[in-house]
């Protein structure tokens, strides 16, 4: 099979297409024949040598993929050669087949193409555990969205509105912010030009937010702890700004706050799969229905895995890169 490996860290330039030995299913595995992948800002850390693969996992970025059946594990029953159907993967992603856990899998949401299914696993399965499950986010509640027009935050931005909260979100020019409100955010701040907390509080009657979901951290931790109201979550799922920062804790205990911060990639099949479970039953029909579009900015074939690379890191798409076998 075609893949691309990192050749070393470094560079776009280091994704370079190879020849691999197709794998076969072992019990409790699908082979899928990858139509599509995802690409996400963990595979450019992973590129760049920032996030090394989990033990155990394929050394092939890429933790999303679409495409069909080509073989099943000699006990799987659920699944049929030939079915359509994505899955979340803790690396492989990027080749023109993907050995996949069976509690990973997923079918394609109805009405949806190959492309638009594998720009889903990795974000709605994030964003369900971290803003419902661990954040616990609720109707009626107000969530402030960091990024909000990268595959999480315009995936977060969607699922929040489709809960009943009220979505602010921030991002780094007026294209970006003109995007996320017409996915269904309320206000959108350009943080180049206006300071979210003011302008978070502003839209809030001083109150604050009950949930914030940031990917930035860094120096973004004070100002996330201010704008946070009382009893309320600041749930951290990246650090693009940095991993260090210093923080006054007192806010904490006068506000009651909660912090979490969690990756989902090292987690065990079994937690993935009970991740799935509650994906397919509370976000898919949401997607099959319309309400959640997520948007797929451009599409490169695989063997152009750089290029998609190369423009998620210049930070100009709207929403999901994806690849295309
Ligand atoms: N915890 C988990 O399980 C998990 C799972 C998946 C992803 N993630 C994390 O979530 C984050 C977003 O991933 P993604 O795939 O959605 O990324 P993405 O689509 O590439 O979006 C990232 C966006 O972040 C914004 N940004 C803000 N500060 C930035 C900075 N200092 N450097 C670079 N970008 C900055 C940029 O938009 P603006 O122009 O608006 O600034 C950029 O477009 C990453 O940190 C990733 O590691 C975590």
């Amino acid at each position: 099979m075609t893949v691309i490996e990192i050749r070393e860290s470094g560079g776009p330039d280091m994704l370079v297409a190879t020849e691999r030995p197709t794998p076969s299913c072992g019990p409790g595995e699908l082979l899928i024949k990858v139509v599509a992948a995802g690409v996400n800002r963990p595979d450019v850390m992973q590129r760049q040598g920032k996030y090394p693969a989990p033990e155990g996992a394929s050394d092939i970025p890429g933790l999303e993929v679409a495409g069909t059946v080509e073989q099943i594990g000699p006990d799987v029953t659920e699944w049929g050669v030939g079915d359509r159907v994505c899955a979340l993967v803790s690396g492989g992603g990027y080749a023109d087949h993907c050995l996949v856990p069976v509690p990973q899998v997923l079918p394609i949401p109805r009405g949806l193409t190959f492309v638009q299914a594998a720009a889903l696993p990795e974000t709605t399965f994030t964003v369900w555990t971290n803003l419902f499950q661990r954040g616990h986010l609720a109707a009626g509640e107000t969530v402030l969205i960091h990024g909000g027009t990268s595959g999480i935050g315009s995936t977060a931005i969607q699922m929040a509105r489709a809960f009943g909260a009220r979505v602010l979100v921030t991002a780094g020019s007026a294209e970006k912010c003109a995007a996320a409100l017409e996915m269904g955010a309320e206000q959108a701040f350009n943080y180049r030009e206006v300071d979210f907390v003011e302008a978070a509080k502003a839209a809030t009657n001083d109150r604050g937010v009950d949930v914030v979901l940031d990917i930035v951290g860094g120096d973004y931790m004070q100002r996330n702890i201010e704008v946070l109201a009382l009893d309320g979550r600041l749930v951290l799922v990246g650090q693009l700004g940095g991993w260090r920062s210093q923080i006054n804790t007192t806010p904490f205990f006068r506000k009651r706050l909660t912090m979490t911060a969690s990756t989902l990639r090292a987690r065990s099949v079994a937690e993935k799969g009970a991740l799935a479970r509650e994906v397919r039953q509370h976000v898919w029909p949401l997607i099959e229905s319309g309400k959640i579009v997520i948007p797929v900015h451009a599409t490169f074939p695989l063997a152009d895995a750089a290029g998609a690379h190369r423009m998620m890191e210049a930070s100009t798409h709207i929403g999901k890169i994806v690849l295309t076998v």
